[in-house]
């Protein structure tokens, strides 16, 4: 049983790597092929783990649970980010952030603000009602 199991998985690897049946694939190749799996495995694990725990960050969840101003956020954006960001967020020293939501998910974006893991953006510490205000300028950039 266990054979036929390892023979079936062989002969899926024999395929991926080897479509057209030419010649048998290589050990190494096999083994390659399977590395690249379980790293793909491991890659897939841990970003579906920094996921869950950000969008669980008690924090985050406040945040999300208020209705963020839009024009209040543009303020606090004017004053805290736009040295950097540029006043119509468009970029400065910072990248733009003009369709920026596209590229990041609401917790992300929180995160971005709040976890200071890319210097030189600094650390913000901004109330919840602030930073909701905060993401929802920024979502609508
Ligand atoms: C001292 C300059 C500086 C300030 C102030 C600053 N940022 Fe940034 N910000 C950066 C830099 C530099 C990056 C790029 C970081 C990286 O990805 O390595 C960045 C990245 C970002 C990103 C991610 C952009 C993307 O394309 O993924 C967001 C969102 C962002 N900043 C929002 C803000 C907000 C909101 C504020 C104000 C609360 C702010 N930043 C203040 C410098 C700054």
């Amino acid at each position: 049983m266990l054979i036929t199991k390892r023979n079936s998985l062989d002969a899926l690897a024999d395929n991926a790597l080897n479509p057209d049946h030419s010649k048998p694939a290589s050990a190494t190749s096999r083994w390659l092929l399977w590395a690249t799996v379980a790293i793909a495995c491991l890659l897939a694990t841990f970003f579906v783990v920094r996921h869950v725990q950000a969008a669980a960050d008690p924090y985050v969840q406040e945040v999300l649970a208020l209705q963020g101003d839009r024009d209040r956020g543009q303020e606090i954006f004017q004053m805290n980010c736009a040295v950097c960001h540029g006043i119509e967020a468009d970029g400065e020293v910072g990248p733009s952030l003009l369709g920026v939501s596209a590229r990041k998910s609401k917790s992300k974006l929180i995160q971005q603000v709040v976890s200071g893991n890319t210097p030189p953006m600094p650390q913000f510490q901004p109330e919840a009602k602030d930073m909701a205000d905060l993401l929802e300028y920024l979502e609508q950039l």
